[in-house]
Protein backbone atom coordinates (compact mmCIF):
# COMPACT_ATOMS: atom_id res chain seq x y z
CA UNK A 1 0.00 0.00 0.00
CA UNK A 2 0.58 3.71 -0.71
CA UNK A 3 0.21 5.23 2.97
CA UNK A 4 1.84 8.93 3.81
CA UNK A 5 1.56 9.68 7.84
CA UNK A 6 1.62 13.56 9.63
CA UNK A 7 2.62 14.47 12.13
CA UNK A 8 4.03 17.47 14.60
CA UNK A 9 6.52 14.85 16.45
CA UNK A 10 9.19 12.37 14.86
CA UNK A 11 11.54 10.13 16.34
CA UNK A 12 14.64 10.51 16.23
CA UNK A 13 13.94 13.72 14.61
CA UNK A 14 12.29 15.50 17.01
CA UNK A 15 9.99 14.38 20.26
CA UNK A 16 8.31 15.72 22.86
CA UNK A 17 7.06 12.58 24.31
CA UNK A 18 5.38 9.32 22.88
CA UNK A 19 3.81 10.70 19.51
CA UNK A 20 7.47 11.07 18.02
CA UNK A 21 8.17 7.48 19.29
CA UNK A 22 4.98 6.13 18.29
CA UNK A 23 4.76 7.72 14.28
CA UNK A 24 8.49 6.88 13.82
CA UNK A 25 8.18 2.90 14.74
CA UNK A 26 4.79 2.83 13.13
CA UNK A 27 6.84 4.56 9.77
CA UNK A 28 9.69 2.26 10.26
CA UNK A 29 7.73 -0.94 10.37
CA UNK A 30 5.08 -0.33 7.86
CA UNK A 31 7.71 0.17 5.43
CA UNK A 32 9.91 -3.04 6.38
CA UNK A 33 6.67 -4.90 5.64
CA UNK A 34 6.91 -3.68 1.93
CA UNK A 35 4.61 -0.70 1.93
CA UNK A 36 5.58 2.44 0.43
CA UNK A 37 5.64 5.10 3.27
CA UNK A 38 5.91 8.83 3.69
CA UNK A 39 6.23 10.84 6.84
CA UNK A 40 5.33 14.75 7.01
CA UNK A 41 6.71 16.50 9.91
CA UNK A 42 7.78 19.80 10.34
CA UNK A 43 11.65 20.91 9.83
CA UNK A 44 12.43 22.70 13.45
CA UNK A 45 15.55 24.23 14.91
CA UNK A 46 18.86 22.06 14.20
CA UNK A 47 17.45 18.75 12.48
CA UNK A 48 19.35 19.38 9.73
CA UNK A 49 22.48 20.45 11.62
CA UNK A 50 22.15 16.99 13.58
CA UNK A 51 20.83 14.63 10.29
CA UNK A 52 23.28 15.81 7.73
CA UNK A 53 21.77 13.47 4.92
CA UNK A 54 18.78 15.59 4.65
CA UNK A 55 18.39 17.05 1.52
CA UNK A 56 16.40 20.02 -0.52
CA UNK A 57 13.24 18.48 -2.45
CA UNK A 58 12.48 20.56 -5.48
CA UNK A 59 9.08 21.66 -3.92
CA UNK A 60 7.31 24.95 -3.36
CA UNK A 61 4.63 25.49 -1.14
CA UNK A 62 3.08 28.76 -1.25
CA UNK A 63 -0.72 28.91 0.27
CA UNK A 64 -2.81 31.43 1.73
CA UNK A 65 -3.14 31.39 5.14
CA UNK A 66 -6.01 33.57 6.35
CA UNK A 67 -5.15 36.80 4.33
CA UNK A 68 -1.44 36.26 4.34
CA UNK A 69 0.19 34.65 1.36
CA UNK A 70 2.76 32.24 3.14
CA UNK A 71 5.79 30.28 1.13
CA UNK A 72 7.50 27.11 2.31
CA UNK A 73 10.11 24.62 1.00
CA UNK A 74 10.54 20.85 2.30
CA UNK A 75 13.60 18.72 2.59
CA UNK A 76 13.78 14.98 2.50
CA UNK A 77 15.55 12.32 3.76
CA UNK A 78 15.06 8.45 2.83
CA UNK A 79 16.21 6.42 6.11
CA UNK A 80 15.42 3.07 4.69
CA UNK A 81 14.01 1.51 1.87
CA UNK A 82 10.59 1.73 1.07
CA UNK A 83 10.70 5.01 3.56
CA UNK A 84 11.17 8.48 2.88
CA UNK A 85 10.43 11.69 5.16
CA UNK A 86 9.03 15.24 3.88
CA UNK A 87 10.35 17.51 6.42
CA UNK A 88 7.96 21.20 5.78
CA UNK A 89 10.20 24.20 5.82
CA UNK A 90 8.85 27.25 7.11
CA UNK A 91 10.63 29.26 9.26
CA UNK A 92 9.00 31.46 10.76
CA UNK A 93 6.78 28.64 11.82
CA UNK A 94 8.92 26.11 13.24
CA UNK A 95 12.95 27.69 13.56
CA UNK A 96 12.50 27.94 17.32
CA UNK A 97 13.70 27.07 20.23
CA UNK A 98 10.52 24.94 21.28
CA UNK A 99 8.22 22.50 19.34
CA UNK A 100 5.33 23.75 21.10
CA UNK A 101 5.91 25.96 23.84
CA UNK A 102 8.54 28.82 24.38
CA UNK A 103 9.87 29.97 27.74
CA UNK A 104 6.47 31.87 28.25
CA UNK A 105 3.69 28.76 27.59
CA UNK A 106 2.33 28.04 24.55
CA UNK A 107 3.17 29.81 21.14
CA UNK A 108 -0.02 32.56 20.46
CA UNK A 109 0.05 31.34 16.99
CA UNK A 110 -0.19 27.89 16.77
CA UNK A 111 -3.02 27.78 15.72
CA UNK A 112 -0.95 29.85 11.99
CA UNK A 113 1.88 27.06 12.30
CA UNK A 114 -0.49 23.71 12.08
CA UNK A 115 -3.06 24.98 9.62
CA UNK A 116 0.07 26.05 7.30
CA UNK A 117 1.42 21.90 8.32
CA UNK A 118 -1.86 20.91 7.31
CA UNK A 119 -2.18 22.71 4.37
CA UNK A 120 1.18 21.42 3.17
CA UNK A 121 0.27 17.73 4.12
CA UNK A 122 -2.86 18.25 2.07
CA UNK A 123 -0.67 19.49 -1.12
CA UNK A 124 1.59 16.54 -0.81
CA UNK A 125 -0.83 14.15 -0.56
CA UNK A 126 -2.80 15.73 -3.64
CA UNK A 127 0.95 16.08 -5.70
CA UNK A 128 3.31 13.67 -4.43
CA UNK A 129 4.02 10.78 -6.77
CA UNK A 130 3.67 8.54 -3.94
CA UNK A 131 -0.35 9.03 -4.24
CA UNK A 132 -0.88 7.80 -1.05
CA UNK A 133 -4.12 5.76 -0.63
CA UNK A 134 -4.35 6.11 2.50
CA UNK A 135 -3.49 9.51 4.11
CA UNK A 136 -2.80 8.68 8.25
CA UNK A 137 -3.10 12.14 10.86
CA UNK A 138 -2.19 11.83 14.33
CA UNK A 139 -2.59 14.21 16.89
CA UNK A 140 -4.82 18.09 17.04
CA UNK A 141 -2.10 19.26 15.44
CA UNK A 142 -3.30 17.45 12.06
CA UNK A 143 -7.00 17.33 12.55
CA UNK A 144 -8.37 20.06 10.01
CA UNK A 145 -6.17 18.21 7.08
CA UNK A 146 -9.65 15.70 6.42
CA UNK A 147 -12.14 19.37 5.71
CA UNK A 148 -9.42 20.59 3.88
CA UNK A 149 -9.12 17.69 1.55
CA UNK A 150 -12.56 17.50 1.39
CA UNK A 151 -12.64 20.99 0.20
CA UNK A 152 -10.48 19.45 -2.96
CA UNK A 153 -12.69 16.78 -3.08
CA UNK A 154 -15.95 19.20 -3.69
CA UNK A 155 -15.06 21.54 -5.27
CA UNK A 156 -11.59 21.30 -6.65
CA UNK A 157 -11.66 17.65 -8.71
CA UNK A 158 -9.89 15.81 -6.12
CA UNK A 159 -12.28 12.91 -6.93
CA UNK A 160 -10.46 9.92 -6.14
CA UNK A 161 -9.11 11.12 -2.86
CA UNK A 162 -7.33 8.71 -0.07
CA UNK A 163 -9.03 7.66 3.14
CA UNK A 164 -8.11 9.05 5.80
CA UNK A 165 -7.76 8.00 9.21
CA UNK A 166 -7.44 10.03 12.59
CA UNK A 167 -5.19 9.07 15.71
CA UNK A 168 -5.91 10.45 18.74
CA UNK A 169 -2.90 10.46 21.25
CA UNK A 170 -4.01 12.39 24.01
CA UNK A 171 -7.84 13.66 24.13
CA UNK A 172 -6.31 16.13 26.43
CA UNK A 173 -4.59 18.40 24.05
CA UNK A 174 -8.01 19.30 21.64
CA UNK A 175 -5.88 22.51 20.16
CA UNK A 176 -9.19 24.95 20.43
CA UNK A 177 -8.47 28.48 19.48
CA UNK A 178 -10.79 31.33 19.20
CA UNK A 179 -13.19 30.82 16.32
CA UNK A 180 -11.80 34.06 13.98
CA UNK A 181 -8.76 31.50 13.26
CA UNK A 182 -10.85 29.53 10.89
CA UNK A 183 -10.59 31.57 8.51
CA UNK A 184 -6.67 31.12 8.27
CA UNK A 185 -7.71 28.01 6.87
CA UNK A 186 -9.61 29.71 3.89
CA UNK A 187 -12.26 27.26 4.04
CA UNK A 188 -15.89 28.34 3.33
CA UNK A 189 -17.53 29.39 6.56
CA UNK A 190 -20.26 26.80 5.75
CA UNK A 191 -17.71 23.82 7.01
CA UNK A 192 -17.37 25.79 10.29
CA UNK A 193 -20.62 24.01 12.39
CA UNK A 194 -20.80 21.78 15.37
CA UNK A 195 -20.83 18.79 12.87
CA UNK A 196 -17.08 19.92 12.63
CA UNK A 197 -14.91 22.55 13.74
CA UNK A 198 -17.17 24.07 15.99
CA UNK A 199 -17.19 23.60 19.58
CA UNK A 200 -19.03 25.91 21.88
CA UNK A 201 -18.06 28.37 19.80
CA UNK A 202 -14.50 27.98 19.56
CA UNK A 203 -12.26 26.15 16.72
CA UNK A 204 -11.48 22.78 17.85
CA UNK A 205 -9.13 21.11 15.40
CA UNK A 206 -9.23 17.72 17.19
CA UNK A 207 -12.84 17.60 17.03
CA UNK A 208 -12.76 18.26 12.88
CA UNK A 209 -10.66 15.46 12.65
CA UNK A 210 -12.47 13.66 14.83
CA UNK A 211 -15.94 14.49 12.98
CA UNK A 212 -14.78 14.19 9.36
CA UNK A 213 -11.67 11.50 9.47
CA UNK A 214 -13.14 8.43 7.87
CA UNK A 215 -11.56 6.32 10.90
CA UNK A 216 -10.49 7.29 13.89
CA UNK A 217 -8.24 5.49 16.28
CA UNK A 218 -6.70 5.93 19.27
CA UNK A 219 -3.82 4.13 21.28
CA UNK A 220 -5.19 1.40 23.54
CA UNK A 221 -8.43 -1.01 23.37
CA UNK A 222 -9.20 0.08 26.80
CA UNK A 223 -8.20 3.91 26.36
CA UNK A 224 -11.06 3.79 23.30
CA UNK A 225 -13.60 2.52 25.75
CA UNK A 226 -12.90 4.90 28.21
CA UNK A 227 -13.16 8.27 25.87
CA UNK A 228 -17.11 7.37 25.15
CA UNK A 229 -17.28 8.41 29.43
CA UNK A 230 -17.75 11.77 30.83
CA UNK A 231 -14.30 10.83 33.41
CA UNK A 232 -12.22 10.31 30.22
CA UNK A 233 -13.90 12.30 26.88
CA UNK A 234 -12.57 15.39 27.84
CA UNK A 235 -15.88 16.96 26.62
CA UNK A 236 -15.59 14.86 23.15
CA UNK A 237 -17.63 11.85 24.61
CA UNK A 238 -20.72 12.28 22.41
CA UNK A 239 -18.96 13.42 19.22
CA UNK A 240 -17.00 9.92 19.99
CA UNK A 241 -19.88 7.58 20.67
CA UNK A 242 -22.03 9.52 17.62
CA UNK A 243 -19.11 8.42 14.96
CA UNK A 244 -20.35 6.08 12.50
CA UNK A 245 -17.34 3.86 12.82
CA UNK A 246 -16.28 3.14 16.56
CA UNK A 247 -12.82 4.52 17.28
CA UNK A 248 -10.69 1.85 17.30
CA UNK A 249 -8.11 0.83 19.84
CA UNK A 250 -4.89 -0.52 19.07
CA UNK A 251 -2.36 -0.88 21.49
CA UNK A 252 1.33 0.69 20.66
CA UNK A 253 4.40 -1.13 20.52
CA UNK A 254 7.95 -1.09 21.12
CA UNK A 255 10.83 -0.63 19.09
CA UNK A 256 13.39 -3.55 20.27
CA UNK A 257 15.98 -2.37 17.58
CA UNK A 258 16.41 0.61 20.03
CA UNK A 259 14.40 -0.05 23.08
CA UNK A 260 16.71 -3.35 24.56
CA UNK A 261 19.01 -4.60 27.46
CA UNK A 262 21.92 -6.91 24.90
CA UNK A 263 22.83 -4.27 22.52
CA UNK A 264 22.00 -0.86 23.76
CA UNK A 265 25.14 2.06 23.60
CA UNK A 266 23.65 3.65 26.53
CA UNK A 267 23.53 0.84 29.43
CA UNK A 268 26.81 0.20 31.40
CA UNK A 269 26.42 -3.20 30.90
CA UNK A 270 24.24 -5.75 28.73
CA UNK A 271 21.93 -8.12 30.33
CA UNK A 272 19.10 -10.19 29.71
CA UNK A 273 16.59 -12.26 30.94
CA UNK A 274 18.93 -15.19 31.74
CA UNK A 275 21.65 -12.77 33.05
CA UNK A 276 20.35 -10.24 35.80
CA UNK A 277 23.75 -10.00 37.27
CA UNK A 278 24.16 -7.19 34.29
CA UNK A 279 21.29 -5.36 35.49
CA UNK A 280 22.83 -4.81 39.45
CA UNK A 281 25.99 -3.31 37.82
CA UNK A 282 23.34 -1.18 35.56
CA UNK A 283 21.70 0.12 39.51
CA UNK A 284 25.03 0.57 40.56
CA UNK A 285 25.85 2.72 37.60
CA UNK A 286 23.39 5.02 37.48
CA UNK A 287 23.24 5.41 41.57
CA UNK A 288 26.77 6.67 40.65
CA UNK A 289 25.65 8.76 38.11
CA UNK A 290 22.88 10.20 40.43
CA UNK A 291 25.04 10.60 43.13
CA UNK A 292 22.78 8.32 45.24
CA UNK A 293 24.34 5.79 48.06
CA UNK A 294 25.78 3.04 46.02
CA UNK A 295 23.51 0.54 47.19
CA UNK A 296 22.52 -3.09 45.26
CA UNK A 297 20.05 -3.79 47.68
CA UNK A 298 18.25 -0.72 48.87
CA UNK A 299 14.96 -0.93 46.49
CA UNK A 300 15.31 1.76 43.90
CA UNK A 301 12.33 3.01 42.48
CA UNK A 302 12.75 5.58 39.03
CA UNK A 303 10.37 7.23 36.40
CA UNK A 304 11.00 9.29 33.09
CA UNK A 305 8.04 12.04 32.38
CA UNK A 306 6.62 15.00 31.73
CA UNK A 307 5.52 16.42 34.72
CA UNK A 308 1.83 17.07 34.35
CA UNK A 309 -1.16 16.35 36.03
CA UNK A 310 -2.02 13.73 33.49
CA UNK A 311 1.10 11.92 34.71
CA UNK A 312 0.16 11.90 38.65
CA UNK A 313 3.35 13.75 39.36
CA UNK A 314 1.58 15.29 42.69
CA UNK A 315 0.45 11.31 43.85
CA UNK A 316 4.31 10.44 43.02
CA UNK A 317 5.88 13.78 44.89
CA UNK A 318 3.52 13.26 48.00
CA UNK A 319 3.48 9.18 47.85
CA UNK A 320 7.29 9.27 47.87
CA UNK A 321 8.16 11.68 50.45
CA UNK A 322 5.60 9.55 52.73
CA UNK A 323 8.28 6.29 52.34
CA UNK A 324 11.67 8.14 52.95
CA UNK A 325 11.84 7.52 56.27
CA UNK A 326 12.55 3.65 54.38
CA UNK A 327 15.36 2.38 53.34
CA UNK A 328 14.56 3.07 49.51
CA UNK A 329 15.79 5.52 46.65
CA UNK A 330 13.84 7.26 44.30
CA UNK A 331 15.25 8.83 40.98
CA UNK A 332 12.99 11.08 38.43
CA UNK A 333 14.28 11.79 35.20
CA UNK A 334 11.25 15.19 33.48
CA UNK A 335 10.21 18.17 32.52
CA UNK A 336 6.93 20.16 32.64
CA UNK A 337 5.17 22.17 35.25
CA UNK A 338 7.63 24.61 37.40
CA UNK A 339 5.65 23.50 40.36
CA UNK A 340 6.66 19.93 39.85
CA UNK A 341 9.89 20.51 39.44
CA UNK A 342 10.42 22.44 42.07
CA UNK A 343 8.79 20.38 44.17
CA UNK A 344 10.80 17.08 43.26
CA UNK A 345 14.00 19.27 42.95
CA UNK A 346 13.60 20.37 46.92
CA UNK A 347 12.69 16.95 47.72
CA UNK A 348 16.24 16.01 46.64
CA UNK A 349 17.86 18.79 48.06
CA UNK A 350 16.45 17.83 51.07
CA UNK A 351 17.48 14.22 50.90
CA UNK A 352 20.60 13.72 49.26
CA UNK A 353 22.13 10.07 47.94
CA UNK A 354 18.44 9.08 48.69
CA UNK A 355 16.49 10.77 45.89
CA UNK A 356 18.09 12.18 43.06
CA UNK A 357 15.93 14.65 40.50
CA UNK A 358 17.28 15.77 37.26
CA UNK A 359 15.25 18.31 35.58
CA UNK A 360 15.33 18.17 31.63
CA UNK A 361 15.36 15.88 28.79
CA UNK A 362 17.86 13.52 28.49
CA UNK A 363 17.36 10.27 25.96
CA UNK A 364 20.69 8.29 27.28
CA UNK A 365 19.58 9.00 30.76
CA UNK A 366 16.15 8.13 29.80
CA UNK A 367 17.69 4.40 28.73
CA UNK A 368 19.40 4.07 31.73
CA UNK A 369 17.24 4.44 34.43
CA UNK A 370 15.06 2.09 32.65
CA UNK A 371 17.75 -0.31 33.16
CA UNK A 372 18.97 1.03 36.60
CA UNK A 373 15.69 0.99 38.56
CA UNK A 374 14.51 -1.76 40.45
CA UNK A 375 10.29 -0.79 40.24
CA UNK A 376 9.65 2.06 37.30
CA UNK A 377 6.37 4.43 39.02
CA UNK A 378 3.70 5.31 37.01
CA UNK A 379 0.55 6.51 38.49
CA UNK A 380 -1.32 8.00 35.47
CA UNK A 381 -4.56 9.90 36.36
CA UNK A 382 -5.43 8.84 32.25
CA UNK A 383 -3.01 6.92 29.97
CA UNK A 384 -4.20 6.72 26.53
CA UNK A 385 -1.31 4.01 26.10
CA UNK A 386 2.03 5.00 27.82
CA UNK A 387 5.80 3.70 26.80
CA UNK A 388 8.06 4.19 29.62
CA UNK A 389 6.09 0.91 31.24
CA UNK A 390 6.91 -1.35 28.13
CA UNK A 391 10.55 -0.81 28.25
CA UNK A 392 10.40 -0.96 31.77
CA UNK A 393 8.65 -4.63 31.00
CA UNK A 394 11.53 -5.47 28.54
CA UNK A 395 14.45 -3.55 31.18
CA UNK A 396 13.35 -6.24 33.74
CA UNK A 397 12.00 -3.17 36.03
CA UNK A 398 8.61 -4.11 36.98
CA UNK A 399 6.14 -1.34 36.32
CA UNK A 400 3.31 0.03 39.00
CA UNK A 401 0.78 1.96 37.50
CA UNK A 402 -2.70 2.79 37.61
CA UNK A 403 -5.49 0.64 36.20
CA UNK A 404 -6.21 2.86 33.04
CA UNK A 405 -6.04 3.31 29.57
CA UNK A 406 -2.38 1.22 27.83
CA UNK A 407 -1.27 0.94 31.52
CA UNK A 408 -4.35 -1.31 32.02
CA UNK A 409 -3.72 -3.29 28.73
CA UNK A 410 -0.02 -3.97 29.10
CA UNK A 411 0.93 -5.02 32.75
CA UNK A 412 -0.45 -7.77 34.42
CA UNK A 413 -0.86 -7.82 37.97
CA UNK A 414 -1.47 -10.78 40.28
CA UNK A 415 -4.91 -10.21 40.47
CA UNK A 416 -4.91 -10.81 36.98
CA UNK A 417 -2.91 -13.66 36.46
CA UNK A 418 -0.57 -15.04 39.37
CA UNK A 419 1.45 -17.09 36.38
CA UNK A 420 2.26 -13.90 34.03
CA UNK A 421 2.20 -11.41 36.85
CA UNK A 422 4.73 -8.95 35.85
CA UNK A 423 3.75 -5.82 38.01
CA UNK A 424 1.53 -3.82 40.41
CA UNK A 425 -1.86 -2.10 39.37
CA UNK A 426 -3.82 0.05 41.75
CA UNK A 427 -7.37 1.45 41.09
CA UNK A 428 -7.82 4.90 42.82
CA UNK A 429 -5.70 7.93 41.64
CA UNK A 430 -5.23 8.83 45.39
CA UNK A 431 -1.75 9.21 47.38
CA UNK A 432 -3.09 6.37 49.80
CA UNK A 433 -3.36 3.62 46.66
CA UNK A 434 -0.15 4.68 45.33
CA UNK A 435 1.10 4.44 48.91
CA UNK A 436 -0.16 1.27 49.17
CA UNK A 437 1.20 -0.40 45.56
CA UNK A 438 4.19 0.93 46.50
CA UNK A 439 4.67 -1.10 49.54
CA UNK A 440 3.76 -4.24 47.46
CA UNK A 441 6.76 -3.23 45.74
CA UNK A 442 8.66 -3.67 48.55
CA UNK A 443 7.01 -6.61 49.70
CA UNK A 444 8.06 -8.18 46.56
CA UNK A 445 11.50 -6.42 46.08
CA UNK A 446 12.31 -8.41 49.85
CA UNK A 447 11.42 -11.27 48.47
CA UNK A 448 14.34 -12.89 45.81
CA UNK A 449 11.80 -15.23 43.93
CA UNK A 450 8.91 -13.56 44.02
CA UNK A 451 10.97 -10.45 42.09
CA UNK A 452 12.76 -12.75 39.40
CA UNK A 453 9.35 -13.99 38.55
CA UNK A 454 7.80 -10.36 38.12
CA UNK A 455 11.22 -9.39 35.90
CA UNK A 456 11.56 -12.63 34.45
CA UNK A 457 7.79 -12.62 32.98
CA UNK A 458 7.99 -8.47 32.11
CA UNK A 459 11.09 -9.18 29.92
CA UNK A 460 9.66 -11.59 28.17
CA UNK A 461 6.31 -9.89 26.71
CA UNK A 462 6.43 -9.63 23.35
CA UNK A 463 5.25 -5.83 22.36
CA UNK A 464 6.87 -6.04 18.80
CA UNK A 465 5.90 -3.45 16.51
CA UNK A 466 5.57 -6.02 13.96
CA UNK A 467 2.84 -7.57 15.01
CA UNK A 468 1.02 -3.65 15.92
CA UNK A 469 2.37 -2.69 12.10
CA UNK A 470 0.07 -5.63 11.17
CA UNK A 471 -3.19 -3.92 12.72
CA UNK A 472 -3.06 -0.83 11.49
CA UNK A 473 -2.51 -2.25 7.76
CA UNK A 474 -5.64 -4.14 8.40
CA UNK A 475 -7.74 -0.98 9.42
CA UNK A 476 -6.20 0.89 6.33
CA UNK A 477 -7.56 -2.40 4.41
CA UNK A 478 -10.95 -2.09 6.19
CA UNK A 479 -10.83 1.56 5.12
CA UNK A 480 -10.03 1.20 1.16
CA UNK A 481 -13.01 -1.62 1.44
CA UNK A 482 -15.81 1.06 1.87
CA UNK A 483 -17.19 3.00 -0.45
CA UNK A 484 -16.25 6.63 -0.85
CA UNK A 485 -19.91 7.73 -1.17
CA UNK A 486 -20.67 6.04 2.79
CA UNK A 487 -17.52 8.04 4.41
CA UNK A 488 -19.19 11.72 3.70
CA UNK A 489 -20.78 12.86 7.42
CA UNK A 490 -23.41 16.02 6.70
CA UNK A 491 -21.47 19.05 7.28
CA UNK A 492 -25.12 20.76 8.64
CA UNK A 493 -25.93 19.46 11.74
CA UNK A 494 -29.66 19.86 11.15
CA UNK A 495 -29.11 17.37 8.47
CA UNK A 496 -26.88 15.01 9.91
CA UNK A 497 -29.04 14.80 12.84
CA UNK A 498 -32.08 13.73 11.04
CA UNK A 499 -29.61 10.70 8.97
CA UNK A 500 -29.03 9.45 12.74
CA UNK A 501 -32.44 9.23 13.69
CA UNK A 502 -33.27 7.74 10.59
CA UNK A 503 -30.56 4.62 10.87
CA UNK A 504 -31.79 4.33 14.48
CA UNK A 505 -35.26 4.14 14.12
P1 LIG B 1 3.77 10.70 26.87
O1 LIG B 1 3.82 10.61 25.40
O2 LIG B 1 2.39 10.93 27.40
O3 LIG B 1 4.73 11.68 27.44
P2 LIG B 1 4.78 7.96 26.83
O4 LIG B 1 5.05 7.01 27.93
O5 LIG B 1 3.94 7.46 25.73
O6 LIG B 1 4.19 9.28 27.48
O7 LIG B 1 6.14 8.37 26.13
C1 LIG B 1 7.10 9.15 26.73
C2 LIG B 1 8.37 9.07 25.90
O8 LIG B 1 9.10 10.24 26.11
C3 LIG B 1 9.26 7.91 26.26
O9 LIG B 1 10.05 7.54 25.17
C4 LIG B 1 10.13 8.55 27.35
O10 LIG B 1 11.34 7.88 27.53
C5 LIG B 1 10.33 9.93 26.79
N1 LIG B 1 10.56 10.95 27.80
C6 LIG B 1 9.65 11.59 28.56
N2 LIG B 1 10.25 12.51 29.35
C7 LIG B 1 11.57 12.43 29.09
C8 LIG B 1 12.73 13.11 29.58
N3 LIG B 1 12.62 14.06 30.51
N4 LIG B 1 13.94 12.77 29.07
C9 LIG B 1 14.04 11.80 28.13
N5 LIG B 1 13.00 11.12 27.63
C10 LIG B 1 11.78 11.43 28.09
C1 LIG C 1 0.55 10.39 24.06
C2 LIG C 1 0.00 9.67 25.28
C3 LIG C 1 0.73 8.39 25.61
C4 LIG C 1 1.00 7.58 24.37
C5 LIG C 1 1.71 8.42 23.33
C6 LIG C 1 2.02 7.65 22.04
O1 LIG C 1 1.57 11.26 24.33
O2 LIG C 1 -0.03 10.53 26.43
O3 LIG C 1 -0.03 7.63 26.52
O4 LIG C 1 1.80 6.46 24.69
O5 LIG C 1 0.92 9.52 22.99
O6 LIG C 1 0.87 7.14 21.44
Amino acid sequence: MRILLATSELHPYSKTGGLGDMVGALAKYLAKQGHQVGVVTPLYRGILEKFTGIKRFEWLLAFPLGKEFVRGGVWTLQPQQNLTVYFVEQPRFFDRDGIYQGSSGDYDDNADRYIFFSKSVVNLARYLPLQPEIVHLHDWQTGLVPLLIRHQFETGGWGNRPRHCLTIHNLAYQGVFEAANFALSNLPQDYFTPATAEFYGSLNFLKAGLCTADQVSTVSPTYANEIGTPEFGCGLESVLSELQSPVKGILNGVDYEEWNTDANPHLARPYGVDDLQGKRANKLALQKQLGLFERADTPLFVNVSRLVEQKGADLQLEAVRSLLNLDIQFALLGKGDPLFEEGFSSLAASNPGKVAVTIGYDHALAHRMEAGGDFFVMPSRFEPCGLNQMYSLRYGTPPIVRDTGGLADSVTDARDDVGMVNGIKFREPHVGALQKALFKALAVYKDPATLRHLRRNGMRVDFAWEHVAARYESMYREMKARPLSTLIRHLDPAVHLTAKIAKNT
